[in-house]
């Protein structure tokens, strides 16, 4: 039985990249960097990502917008807003969600170009494409993320997880230098950019309903990396791999530890870079939960939200990153 979501972002597989797509995200005061940096912004923003900071079709509100044959594509260079596109179809929130930037931070920014339908009227199970173009220069030691631009799935969630049977995921996304989405990840031209980042999915789970949507209170978040690009964007408890997984042709290796807040951050880290995956990644859950203990997340707890995006620490020049293709589908 599907209670859930899918979230299909974007799509066009043409020649000519579209931009962007999806990812899930988390307000600003939700997201944690992996590296357990408080976020900057704890309420009193203008949007915590939890509500609607956009109009009727997810643009307006000052932002720069083109509309084109019913395509609008809306520019967001905001720390933080909630987009909230209206959609006849599946519901999800985008965010710029740059929760660490500060007045000390320097570089060129960090804008979300959005693509919404005027009609509201998706292809089944499509979300709004999405790209993020930034650039930052390296911030302090101590607080090296400038943000987690991502979109969060709705109104799905929170849900015990041993009422989850399934969580299959089509992924398809891309980074590249430059102000325009690539067509494949060139590794090397990012390396030669110290390009420093992660492409991952972040959860946050509590054996309260409540604390599990709020992700400076639920206990756990469960990350899974689909992309390291150095070690200077690492997760909590590098250096000592916990055990391995293989799903879909990819291996995933656990990595442990707390972050400032003293939450437990568990983080599946693929040891290379992954582009594609299609598959149920919902064993990397029930891995935890066969642990036992207090330090991992019982069968019985709640899974309060799921983002997908991209943490940007650091580069030398503009970088693309593009969700190409994002379908998500909860099963219980
Ligand atoms: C936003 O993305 C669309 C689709 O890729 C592109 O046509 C448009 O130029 C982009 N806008 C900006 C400001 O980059
Ligand atoms: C909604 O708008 C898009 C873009 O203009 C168009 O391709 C699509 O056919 C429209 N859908 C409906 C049901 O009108
Ligand atoms: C670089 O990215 C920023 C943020 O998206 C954007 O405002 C700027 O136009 C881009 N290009 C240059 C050359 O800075
Ligand atoms: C999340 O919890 C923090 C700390 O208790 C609180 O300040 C904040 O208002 C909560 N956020 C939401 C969206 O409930």
């Amino acid at each position: 039985m599907v209670f859930g979501v899918g979230l299909l972002v974007n799509a066009v597989l043409v020649a000519i990249p579209v931009g962007g797509s999806v990812g899930a995200l988390l307000g600003i005061d939700a997201h944690r960097a992996a590296t357990g940096q408080k976020p900057l912004f704890t309420g009193g923003n203008s949007d915590d990502g939890m509500s609607n900071g956009g109009d009727s079709t997810g643009g307006g509100g000052g932002h720069d917008t083109i509309t084109n044959n019913g395509v609008q594509h809306t520019l967001y260079c905001d720390l933080s807003y909630g987009i909230t596109p209206p959609s006849k179809t599946e519901q999800y929130t985008l965010n710029p969600n740059q929760w660490g930037v500060t007045s000390d931070s320097t570089g060129n920014g960090l804008c979300m170009n959005v693509t919404t339908l005027v009609n509201q009227t998706y292809a089944p199970q499509t979300a709004p494409e999405f790209s993020i173009t930034w650039q930052f220069d390296h911030g302090p030691q101590t607080a090296p993320v400038h943000g987690y631009p991502n979109i969060r799935v709705d109104n799905v969630l929170p849900k015990e997880i041993d009422q989850i049977s399934e969580l299959n995921l089509d992924l398809h996304w891309t980074y590249g230098v430059g102000d325009t989405p690539a067509e494949s990840t060139d590794v090397q031209a990012l390396k030669n950019e110290n390009l420093a980042t992660n492409v991952a999915i972040d959860m946050f789970l509590d054996a309260d309903a409540d604390k599990s949507q709020n992700a400076s209170e639920a206990k756990f978040e469960v990350m899974v990396w689909f992309w390291m690009s150095n070690e200077e964007a690492q997760p909590h408890g590098w250096g000592n791999p916990g055990i391995s997984r293989t799903l879909d042709g990819t291996k995933f290796t656990l990595y442990t530890g707390k972050n400032d807040k003293e939450q437990y951050v568990l983080s599946w880290v693929t040891d290379v870079m992954t582009e594609r995956f299609t598959g149920d990644i919902y064993p990397l859950i029930t891995d935890l939960y066969n642990f036992g203990g207090s330090d991992y997340p019982a069968k019985d707890d709640y899974l309060g939200s799921l983002s997908f995006g991209t943490e940007a620490y650091s580069v030398n020049s503009n970088v693309t990153f593009w969700a190409e293709q994002y379908k998500i589908d909860i099963k219980s």
